[in-house]
């Protein structure tokens, strides 16, 4: 690993566009992990502010992103008709399709048409989590800039994050459960 050689390369401006893009997509998953793992932060006001803008976030990530896959796409003269391009960068762009799905639907009348399925298909952004992961992981093997540490540690930090959360409800959702269930009996017992 390059990082511990301490032997990392200057990153290009499209590089710079893709960590850029990153650290956005980043902000859009913090305020519900914020909230649920550290509730303390709330009384800073941070996860609030980022759940405001979060929609807006999004989408500059996403425009990030276009602008960093056409660099790479122009700069590496890929031919967008041959499969094979689809197969190397297949991290990249299957992750590139999910912000384009996300920043086509985050908006009130996508979420009003389609119901139950839009938080079926938000919660994609969380496959994208581990895609992008992946597509740093592979495309920058060998030759690591000093973006890579940072932004590897960044993603990495919140796929644990996102873990906590999911732990944390899954405990909390048996005790939901049973206080349920008592209430039930309750009424049940007064009924009879
Ligand atoms: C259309 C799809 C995409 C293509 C064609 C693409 C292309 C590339 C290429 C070729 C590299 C390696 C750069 C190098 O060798 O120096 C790279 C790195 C990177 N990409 Fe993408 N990418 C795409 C989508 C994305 C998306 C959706 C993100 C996430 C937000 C992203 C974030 C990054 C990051 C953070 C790096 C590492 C930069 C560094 O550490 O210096 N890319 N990408």
């Amino acid at each position: 690993m390059q990082f511990l050689t301490m032997d990392l390369d200057t990153f290009s401006q499209a590089s710079f566009l893709g960590f850029a893009a990153l650290a956005a997509y980043i902000l859009t998953l913090l305020p519900t992990n914020l909230r649920i793992v550290f509730p303390l932060t709330k009384k800073t006001g941070f996860p609030q502010w980022l759940l405001k803008y979060r929609r807006f976030i999004g989408l500059i990530s996403f425009f990030l992103t276009v602008v960093h896959g056409f660099i790479f796409f122009k700069q590496r003269n890929f031919d967008v008709f041959d499969i094979t391009t689809y197969f190397v960068y297949f991290q990249g762009v299957a992750t590139f399709i999910i912000f384009t799905l996300l920043a086509i639907t985050s908006n009130d009348w996508s979420m009003k048409r389609l119901k139950k399925n839009w938080k079926r298909l938000q919660s994609l952004t969380y496959l994208a989590m581990f895609l992008v992961t992946w597509h740093i992981w592979d495309k920058m093997a060998d030759h690591w800039t000093y973006l890579t540490p940072v932004g590897i540690a960044a993603i990495s930090a919140t796929i644990v994050l996102v873990l906590c959360r999911v732990l944390i409800k899954g405990q909390s959702r048996p005790q939901k459960d049973k206080s349920t269930q008592d209430k039930v009996t309750v009424l049940n017992k007064s009924v009879e």
